[in-house]
């Protein structure tokens, strides 16, 4: 979500206020950091790596402006001033159109510091003239002849989340759900697939919830979310569709059966669970249970038997015995995950969870932190194993990340294939026999 709100505010400061893209933070004279505040981990490095740039530039008598964006800067607003004498601007999510103004008077001298959140509930959100401007600065680009740099783009449609979370600061900074249109989301999509993407990833806070005030069901049972995978999967040139971040409650089955029905749809789904106890499930006001989660689990794997599946995890939440931990511990086993991102709870503050009585001693979430992370390793690494013999699609992305002498891309069940060849192989999808796993990775031999 960062990501692609980073892209797109670089697309409107490069397209529309000629700023140019620094080759590094060292050559920049405006320095801005998009910051997420999910866990307290998050908030701590954006603030230690501010505080390093500005100590920086200091030392070297760099004249340089410096700004934190994001969830974090919307949940803490003053205090990052009182905090970095030498921040310059602090700019809440729903405020992004004001940045280009805002660093004009900052550039200019007329301001120095300014911090501006809003009100998520009363300011419009940055969607979708604010985001479609930045995009149509990107597009403006790309007609100059500039190809999309990456085969893989991100494409947000959808803003903020209803669901209310009791752990969750999303609703706090991110506001209310807000859905744009799938005629300017298709538009977007077909112009990156113009301009060579392949990929796209659909990313929203509950992407699953998309259109669900404004696109009435179809009469063949279709949410808006699947009208949306359907209108895109029209899209001539682009080969294959993910999304991020689903909620179980919106695996209905106009959603599962799309796996089967859509070819470009990748056999791939990271659905948090966040836990596997149904009583910290209501706790945390999910909205589900492990069963039904399992179910959803079933019936995907019925439709498409490869489907990488991945998850997140919370590991003590208020009130979490060791039995509803063990409880998180048999459904990872019974799901066998691909990969799973653990989370240990940290409170989020003006979030229900912050003040439930019964908070768990930070010894024991490192404790069953570790514990899991051990299983969760465990098992990923016999599903990465299960897959050597077997012959995968790759979208070739790049070079890789570890060695520089080879490529690599992701399979549609989204694990990493490194490999030798071409650099031209870049942006095509082929064909890979699995030699051999590592850890999290693939090795493959092309067929
Ligand atoms: N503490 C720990 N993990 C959290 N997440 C969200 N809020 C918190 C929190 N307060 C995790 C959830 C979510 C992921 C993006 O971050 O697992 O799915
Ligand atoms: Fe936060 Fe996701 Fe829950 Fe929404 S559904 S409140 S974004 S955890």
């Amino acid at each position: 979500m960062n990501k692609r709100d980073s892209e797109a505010l670089a697309a409107r400061l490069t397209g529309v206020y000629h700023y140019t893209l620094a080759a590094s933070e060292e050559d920049a004279d405006v320095v801005l950091l998009n910051t997420c505040s999910v866990r307290d981990g998050a908030d701590q490095k954006a603030i230690g790596k501010m505080q390093m740039l500005i100590g920086q530039a200091r030392v070297h008598h760099r004249q340089c402006i410096f700004g934190f964006l994001g969830c974090m800067a919307q949940a803490q607003g003053e205090r990052l001033m009182t905090l970095l004498p030498g921040l310059n601007l602090v700019l809440g999510t729903h405020r992004y159109h004001l940045l280009g103004d805002y660093l004009s008077e900052l550039v200019q001298g007329k301001q120095s510091r300014i911090v501006d959140c809003g009100g998520v509930k009363e300011c419009p959100p940055f969607f979708d003239e604010h985001l479609m401007a930045a995009n149509t600065a990107a597009e403006e680009e790309d007609k100059d002849g500039a190809a999309h740099l990456s085969p893989t783009a991100y494409v947000n449609i959808m803003h903020g989340c209803n669901q209310h979370c009791t752990y969750c600061i999303v609703p706090e900074t991110r506001g209310h759900e807000f859905s744009r249109s799938i005629d300017g989301i298709v538009k977007e999509c077909r112009s990156l697939a113009d301009s060579g993407v392949k990929e796209i990833t659909l990313l929203g806070q509950i992407v699953t919830s998309f259109g669900r005030f404004d696109i009435p069901v179809s009469e063949d049972g279709r949410s808006g979310f699947v009208q949306l995978l359907d209108a895109i999967a029209e899209i001539d040139g682009l080969e294959r569709i993910r999304f991020t971040a689903p909620h179980p409650k919106g695996y209905g089955k106009d959603l599962v059966e799309a796996y089967g029905r859509i070819p470009k749809l990748c056999e791939s789904a990271h659905i948090p669970v966040q836990s596997g106890s149904d009583r910290i499930l209501k706790l945390m006001h999910r909205g589900y249970t492990a069963e039904r989660f399992l179910e959803i689990i079933d019936q995907l794997r019925e439709v498409q038997p490869t489907i990488g599946l991945a998850t997140d995890i919370i590991v003590g939440f208020p009130g979490e015995t060791e039995e509803d931990f063990q409880a998180t511990v048999d459904l990872v086993r019974r799901v066998h995950f691909d990969n799973v991102f653990l989370f240990k709870y940290s409170p989020r503050q003006n979030t229900p969870a912050a003040v439930m009585p019964d908070q768990i001693p930070q010894e024991v979430k490192e404790d069953r932190h570790a514990r899991l992370l051990q299983v969760v390793n465990e098992l990923a690494q016999a599903s990465y194993e299960q897959k050597v013999g077997a012959t995968v699609e790759v979208l070739v992305e790049g070079v890789s990340r570890r060695n520089v002498n080879r490529l690599q891309g992701r399979s549609r069940c989204n694990k990493i294939v490194v490999f030798e060849g071409p650099a031209e192989w870049v942006g095509t999808i082929r064909k890979f026999k699995v030699t051999r796993a590592g850890q999290y990775s693939l090795y493959g031999e092309p067929v």
